[in-house]
Parts: structure tokens; C-alpha cells; sequence
């Protein structure tokens, strides 16, 4: 096989075998097909497409790529969540604490900070002392004590998506349904749960900025899933708002421990409490309706916020947090972000906000940065609410002063005013299963 046929192929519009899509994704890994060949195809896939057979036939090569953890040791069906990538998304921290106190285990891998999105693991390691680098059996020994271990993920998980990712980031071929779809889902295949739940992020702090190109999203990897008898949902969730107040690790880990003592923002709130009751639903806890009253129960009594005690100790970092948020270290310095007009904020750029918060330090500009764990925005106003001129949209945290300039420049192109109020749409927007698509 040549890789020049299979480039031919793909640029003519041709569905490419099995055996020619394992003839790529091997010869790229050992570096028999180099980058400018593998850029080519790739862009040949962005340009005109793959079927479902195809996206599913490369996930599954992705995922074999590597490690795939066996999970078998844990009882139990396990139950894995995966987001999309947004901005302010610290849903994982409430979630999985919740499902485990529910007796789902959670047994989850996540990823660090990408672009403007935040990642769940540079968030935990906000906690003095937290450790996310898990072997595998640390990783598994914890499920089995606690119910509940989030670890980063090991380097040999599914490594050709790593490669290929790399790749993709650089050639202008990330956005593209089939390629997210497979990249997503071979990671989540090749860490053995038995069920995922996928939150879909729409908008304009998400990846797909549409709703329908959210859901044909949704669609491919609950096909994807489903092929390889995981059963899978998907639910479509808001991203043109940041969700809740806090952007930035420490501010979001502080939020999260709120929300779990019954008193975080109110949309924060109502994604993570349906995401965590659709995982209970696939971990076998009965209807919905159910699901989220043992939700909730769990918050109220307490055992929600004792579970993640159980983890942070687990991992071997510092609980006491969880009752005292001065350990987390503040930043030295703040600036209150202000309105320049009367009326209302008609519409934020949330992906905009995001860089905001990595000028301020609180992701990586680079591969080699180093994140400042305090640095971050608290949002008081967001979109739909009125504002009088000089009241205080957010105030910024950083520990480099000289930073804040530039900060408050990217801030004033994400906002937009009007003098009417705008319409606001609802945080959970559809559900995509196996039987199809519901809209809410
Ligand atoms: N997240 C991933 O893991 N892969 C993609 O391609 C996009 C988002």
C-alpha cells in the first residue's frame, strides 16, 4: 500500500477501507508516513469528509493505539463523563463527586487546558499538595476505596490521537465532526468505562458554535459509542455564557466547593446536577426523575462534598480547603473591569474571555508556560443583565501586574451592549441517544 493512493483517494472524495485507514494511523505512530503526508490526508478527511463507518473505524484504531485501561476490578457499572471544552466549565468537580456518593463509580481520566478552554486537571491541581498523575493501578485502588478517582492521563492513552492532535492544532484541521468525533471518543474507549455521558458545548466559547452542528457532533460519537457497545449519551449544553462566575483554577475549584455545599450560581447548578443525573440514569439508579432527586438529596446531606473530601485526601492533597479558601493563595493583585455604558450586555465572546483569563496567567499561552493558579476573572454581570455606567462586570486576578492592560483590552472585545434586553437561551438544549435527537 502506498500512502500517495490513500492521499488520492481522499482528495477524490472516496471512502478509504479499514485497511488503509490502519496503513495511516500506523505508519504515522512509527513515523514511516511523515507529517507532510499525514497533513495532506488530514486535510483531504477535513475537505471532504468521512462516513460513520470510516470516523468509527479510526476511533477504534485510535483508541488501540496505546494503554486501554481494563476496569473490570472496579463492581459496578462504570459511568464516564466527557465535556466538549468551554469556558468556566467546572462541572466535573461537582458531577463526580455526586455520582460516586450515589454508589456510581467514577473512574476518570481528564485533559489540561487547550486554547481558550479549561481543563479539569490543571483545575485539581490547584489544591495544595493534589496528585493527578495516577499509575494505573493508584488510579483503580482509589475507585475501589473511595468510588472515585479524576487522574490526567497516562502517557500511552490512545497516543495516536495525541500525534495526530498535534498535528491537526497546526494545519488549520481541528474543527472537523468526524476528526473531533474519533479524537474524543478513542481517549474515552481506551479508558474502559462502560457508559459515557458526553456534554456537547454550543456557542461561541465552544468548538461547534452552532446548535446544529453541535448535535451532528453529538450524533457521531453516540454512533461511535454505540458501535462499540458502550452506550452512549450525549446532552447539548449552552456555551455562548460563561458557565457560572469563575474563569481561572483556584476561583473555579472554590465555586465548584460552593455548589456542592447547596449555595453555587444557579446555571452552574442546573447543567452539572442533569449531567450527574443522566450518568445515574446509564449507572442503573433508576428513571430520571429519580435520578435527580438522589442528585440533589446527596448535595443537601452533605455526602456530595464528603465524597470529594474522600478524593482530595485520596489523591493527597490538602481537604481542609473545602472549609478554608485561603489556603488555595490569593493573587496579589485585582482590577475591577467596569461598564462604559448604561443598558444591558447584549452578548459575551466567551471564547474571547477565555484568552482574557490565560493573558492573566490562568492558562498556558505556550506548551511550556506554567500556570498561575490564582489568576482568573469573577464575572458579576453577564448576558442579559442590565448594567448602570461604572458598575463592575468582573474583577481580575493576576500575579503579573503588567499583564492587566492587555487583559482589560481583550476584555472590551468580548462584551457587547444594547439598550434592550436580549433573549436568552436555555442552558440544556437537547439530548442525542441512540433513538435519536431531542430538542427541549
Ligand atoms: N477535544 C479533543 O480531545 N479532541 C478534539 O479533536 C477536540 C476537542
Amino acid at each position: 500500500m502506498r500512502m500517495y493512493d490513500v492521499i488520492e483517494k481522499k482528495r477524490d472524495g472516496e471512502e478509504l477501507s479499514y485497511e488503509e485507514i490502519k496503513f495511516f494511523i500506523s505508519g504515522y505512530c512509527s513515523g514511516s508516513i511523515p507529517d507532510y503526508q499525514a497533513s495532506a490526508l488530514l486535510m483531504a478527511i477535513f475537505l471532504k469528509g468521512m462516513n460513520q463507518r470510516e470516523t468509527a473505524d479510526l476511533t477504534e484504531i485510535m483508541a488501540n493505539s496505546g494503554d486501554t485501561i481494563d476496569l473490570g476490578a472496579i463492581s459496578g457499572i462504570k459511568v464516564d463523563k466527557h465535556s466538549t471544552g468551554g469556558v468556566g466549565d467546572k462541572t466535573t468537580l461537582i458531577i463526580a463527586p455526586i455520582v460516586a456518593a450515589c454508589g456510581v463509580p467514577v473512574a476518570k481520566m481528564s485533559g489540561r487546558g487547550l486554547g481558550h478552554t479549561g481543563g479539569t486537571i490543571d483545575k485539581l491541581e490547584a489544591i495544595p499538595g493534589f496528585k493527578t498523575g495516577l499509575s494505573t493501578e493508584e488510579f483503580i485502588r482509589s475507585v475501589q476505596k473511595i468510588g472515585l478517582a479524576v487522574a490526567g492521563q497516562t502517557g500511552n492513552l490512545a497516543p495516536a490521537d495525541k500525534k495526530l492532535y498535534a498535528l491537526r492544532d497546526v494545519t488549520a484541521t481541528v474543527n472537523n465532526i468526524s476528526l473531533i468525533a474519533s479524537s474524543i471518543m478513542s481517549k474515552k474507549i481506551a479508558s474502559g468505562a462502560d457508559r459515557i455521558v458526553l456534554d456537547v458545548k454550543t456557542g461561541s466559547g465552544a468548538f461547534m458554535k452552532t446548535l446544529e452542528d453541535s448535535i451532528k457532533l453529538a450524533q457521531a460519537m453516540v454512533d461511535i459509542g454505540e458501535r462499540v457497545g458502550r452506550k452512549t449519551v450525549a446532552v447539548i449544553t449552552e456555551m455562548d455564557i460563561p458557565l457560572g462566575n469563575a474563569i481561572g483554577n483556584s476561583l473555579e475549584v472554590i465555586e465548584a466547593i460552593d455548589t456542592l455545599k447547596g449555595q453555587g450560581p444557579e446555571d452552574l447548578e442546573t447543567v452539572s446536577f442533569e449531567l450527574a443525573a443522566k450518568m445515574l440514569e446509564l449507572g442503573g439508579k433508576g428513571d430520571h426523575e429519580n435520578c435527580r432527586r438522589l442528585v440533589s438529596e446527596a448535595v443537601k446531606s452533605g455526602a456530595a462534598l464528603e465524597k470529594l473530601k474522600a478524593m482530595i485526601d485520596a489523591q493527597e492533597g490538602n481537604h481542609q480547603v473545602v472549609s478554608d479558601y485561603s489556603l488555595f493563595g490569593s493573587a496579589n493583585t485585582q482590577f475591577d473591569f467596569v461598564s462604559p455604558i448604561e443598558g444591558y450586555i447584549e452578548s459575551i465572546k466567551t471564547d474571547t474571555l477565555g484568552i482574557a483569563s490565560v493573558v492573566l496567567g490562568a492558562g498556558r499561552e505556550t506548551k511550556e508556560s506554567s500556570i498561575d493558579y490564582s489568576a482568573g476573572i469573577m464575572l458579576y454581570k453577564k448576558t442579559g443583565m442590565s448594567v448602570k455606567k461604572g458598575d463592575v462586570i468582573a474583577t481580575l486576578y493576576t500575579n503579573q501586574p503588567g499583564k492587566v492592560p492587555e487583559a482589560i483590552e481583550v476584555m472590551q472585545q468580548a462584551f457587547r451592549f444594547s439598550a434592550k434586553a436580549p433573549e436568552i437561551k436555555p442552558l440544556i438544549l437537547a439530548l442525542v441517544d441512540s433513538h435519536g435527537v431531542h430538542r427541549y
